[in-house]
């Protein structure tokens, strides 16, 4: 058996923009997903939007007893601000009335929820002004914060910031899958720049709103192995780590952007904009707790032919193929579960033991209805399997002292994704796509009593 610290926190992560539906309706103005969805629908798998998606707007109540039923005692997902704050400043009291019903609702079903503030749903009304390019947008995130602070203080205890700070940079501004898909590395680090200090501005909104929740950043991590241990290969896993690790997680936990960041990017002339005040800004406004999204880990080795300057980052590192790898075939991302030790060992060493949680964690299948019992139940012992390994490595690091309070897994019910829309199913429920009605997989029934047992 192994047992899990008392008031483990066992649930499920999710997202406005992947969940609620009703994304034109009840005052909600665009996000950059509804604009590209429509521009250019042809780059969304079998042409599927965000316009529905598992509908939690309409089935916000079903849901909060459907955790419960699996014995989640917590859940995080976010609010969109484009629904919250339509044209930026203005609040909209359907909105407002539609976070608090389904709080509310997640409280009286015994779920905690950590309520995240921005998952990748820039809205429109921002982008026409330059997105996260523009310096306004730090003042702008700072507003919505606190307004979400003010709004449902009563409510929310753990608050996040950004889910994956660096997604919505790299997919926005260097490979191309978020809008507005542009290639250009300097203009990257000026939007993951002015993130940073959106999150800290945050931050610092919230401690002067609540004396009594907490705040923290989801962070997406993906611990570097470098292919040998030849002075080029290991230099580039450091630098990979700079980029991908260190990057928010410095400033987030100990208030500094790593001075081998800041050479590496002034080497390569990629420096951002930056005022005076920045300093102070990054130097406070610590975090209270850290969620980490581990999916697989990286494997690099040292650049052949780097270009100077660098054009793209992996003029600093090449991804290294390792040849005895496990795969998840319908996404094709590593399964390495031992990655979760490491990292439980990283934030006891590394980041003064800080309060953490793994806030995703999770395998996407395609064609999951090939596992479909005689009773119209799916049978993931994939999955379950999948989870028991991650959580065997992640017990060993918090035997030996991290501070981790949580486990959640991607995702609750299967939900859309981005440009794949719904072809790999997470869910501990299965969504009919025709219908949406839910219906509990295997995985969900283990969870059950994996949270009554707190341990397995
Ligand atoms: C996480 C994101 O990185 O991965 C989610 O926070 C996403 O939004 C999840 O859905 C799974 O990835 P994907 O691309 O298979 O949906």
């Amino acid at each position: 058996m192994k047992n899990f610290p008392d008031n483990f926190l066992w649930g499920a992560a999710m997202s406005a923009p992947q969940t609620e539906g009703q994304s034109s309706n009840f005052g909600k103005t665009a996000t950059i997903w509804d604009h590209w969805f429509q521009t250019a629908p042809e780059k969304f798998y079998h042409h599927q939007g965000p316009e529905i998606t598992s509908d939690v707007y309409d089935h916000y109540l079903e849901d909060c007893e459907n955790m419960q039923a699996i014995g989640l005692n917590s859940l995080r997902t976010s609010i969109s601000w484009a629904r919250l704050l339509p044209d930026g400043k203005t609040v909209n009291p359907e909105a407002v009335a539609f976070y608090r019903r389904y709080f509310s609702a997640m409280r009286d079903h015994g779920v905690e929820p950590i309520i995240n503030l921005f998952h990748f749903d820039t809205p429109m009304w921002l982008m026409a002004r330059g997105g996260w390019e523009n310096r306004e947008s730090i003042d702008a995130f700072a507003f919505y914060a606190r307004t979400a602070f003010e709004l449902f203080d009563d409510l929310v205890n753990k608050w996040t910031t950004f889910n994956e700070p660096l997604v919505h940079v790299e997919c926005g501004y260097l490979y191309q899958y978020h809008y507005p898909a542009v290639v250009d590395f300097k203009r990257a680090v000026q939007v993951g720049y002015h993130t940073l200090l959106a999150h800290k501005a945050a931050v610092k909104a919230f401690k002067e709103v609540t004396q009594t929740g907490e705040i923290g950043i989801i962070l997406n991590i993906s611990p570097t192995y470098s292919k040998s241990d030849t002075e080029a290969d290991v230099l580039a896993a450091q630098r990979s780590d700079l980029l991908n690790t260190r990057s928010f997680l410095d400033p987030a936990v100990l208030g500094t952007i790593p001075d081998e960041l800041l050479i590496l990017l002034k080497e390569n002339e990629l420096m951002p904009a930056t005022k005076s005040e920045d300093h102070a800004l990054i130097k406070g406004n610590i975090v209270d707790f850290i969620g980490l999204n581990y999916y697989q880990p990286r494997r690099v080795q040292a650049q052949e032919k780097p270009k100077t300057p660098a054009q793209m980052p992996d003029d600093f590192y090449q991804p290294y193929d390792w040849p005895d790898k496990r795969i998840n075939p319908h996404r094709g991302w590593e399964i390495y579960p031992e990655a979760l030790y490491d990292v439980a060992m990283m934030m006891k060493n590394d980041y003064h033991n800080k309060p953490w949680y793994v806030s995703e964690n999770g395998m996407g299948v395609a064609a999951e209805e090939t596992f479909m019992n005689a009773n119209g139940e799916i049978e993931d012992d994939y999955r379950i399997a999948f989870m028991k390994e991650h959580l065997s490595y992640l017990h060993q690091g918090i035997r030996e002292g991290s501070n981790c309070f949580g486990y959640h897994a991607w995702t609750f019910v299967d939900c859309w994704s981005w440009l794949n829309g719904y072809k790999n199913r997470y869910g501990f429920y299965r969504l009919d796509l025709a219908t949406r009605k839910r219906s509990v997989k295997k995985s969900g029934r283990w969870m059950k009593q994996v949270s009554e047992n707190n341990g397995f």
